[in-house]
């Protein structure tokens, strides 16, 4: 790992807010218009889309291009893709049916501020459009849009996001095993972490089994770190700093890293799962990975 000194938050929050602003802007152009039918859907699809974020999938994407060579604006496929399959899990799991949430990023949740059926098809137009953008957008080859395609979609189905969320519905009110509490984490959040980074690296190159399992193990760590972060954070933080109501894991009886741990032990988790990140960057010496050790830092220090 070389780079150009890195170690500092303004160099962190810097990056964040270069990869916010383009995404933000691609976003803005690619989505439909809400002056054009069907006008309701196209606005709610925008309201939950555009409505800020830290857009830390798009980063990873950018992150690892970068690593491999890319400009961003080379990886904005990948990165628009993967934000509109988060921002529809987001407005999916906020629903009355799954964690029953009214407020996101500061703002009424989608199905308050539209209505449910609004908000169920916002979710679905946005999955359509991820696969859309990665099928016309950029200038790839045929095969590496295939395998983009293919990264993303088991990512985000039973294997991935979805059946993670499947496993937390059913887990509510149980005392899950670690290993289980785990495997609905790897799943739900882990699977769309990980799959930022392989499309990222698939942007720009097709990686040998090396790079990928180097890049996996990464992912991975800080796909469970995340979530292990966001789980402390419901407990610790406040509803005006998250954005979304502080305590809605325990009001609703959902099984977290701190519930089982402690807030220690779940904290003492996550230094261990960065560490493990920072160790899988150590196996790939050909490639800067300074801003991916960065990232990880981030992802178990962050306050929203
Ligand atoms: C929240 O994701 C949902 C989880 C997977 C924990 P983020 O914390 O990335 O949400 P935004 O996009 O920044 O609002
Ligand atoms: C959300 O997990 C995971 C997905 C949206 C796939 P949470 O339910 O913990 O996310 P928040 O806390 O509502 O953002
Ligand atoms: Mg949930
Ligand atoms: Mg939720
Ligand atoms: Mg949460």
């Amino acid at each position: 790992m070389n780079s150009i000194a890195m170690n500092n938050k303004d160099s962190i929050n810097q990056y964040f807010s270069d990869c916010q602003a383009i995404v933000d802007s691609t976003l803005d152009s690619w989505l439909p218009s809400e002056l054009i039918q069907p006008e309701r859907l196209n606005s709610a699809i925008r309201y939950s889309t555009l409505s800020g974020g830290k857009r830390i999938r798009p980063v990873l994407v950018f992150a690892t291009a970068e690593a491999f060579g890319l400009k961003k604006e080379q990886a904005l496929a990948a990165a628009c893709s993967i934000e509109l399959i988060h921002a529809y899990s987001l407005i999916h799991d906020d629903l009355p049916a799954m964690d029953d949430d009214d407020l996101r990023r500061g703002q009424p949740t989608c199905h308050i501020k539209y209505d449910e059926a609004t908000a169920i098809l916002a979710g679905d137009a946005l999955q359509t459009l991820a696969f859309e953008i990665l099928c016309m957008k950029g200038d790839h080859s045929a095969q590496s849009r295939i395998d983009m395609i293919r990264t993303l979609s088991v990512a985000s189905g039973t294997q991935g996001m979805v059946g993670g969320q499947a496993i937390d519905l059913d887990a509510v009110g149980q005392q899950l095993s670690i290993e289980a509490l785990e495997k609905m984490h790897n799943h739900k959040t882990g699977a769309l972490i990980e799959a930022s980074i392989i499309l990222g690296a698939q942007s720009a190159i097709s990686p040998d089994a090396n790079t990928l399992k180097n890049l996996q193990c990464y992912a991975q760590s800080i796909g469970l770190a995340f979530q292990v972060q966001d789980d402390i954070l419901d407990i610790t933080s406040n509803t005006e700093t998250l954005g979304k109501t502080q305590g809605s894991d325990i009001a609703r009886n959902k099984p977290t890293y701190p519930a089982l741990l402690g807030i220690d032990g779940a904290k003492k988790k996550a230094q261990e799962l960065h560490e493990t990140a920072l160790n899988a960057l150590g196996g790939l010496p050909d490639i800067d990975t300074a801003r991916l050790a960065q990232i990880s830092e981030f992802i178990i220090s962050r306050s929203n």
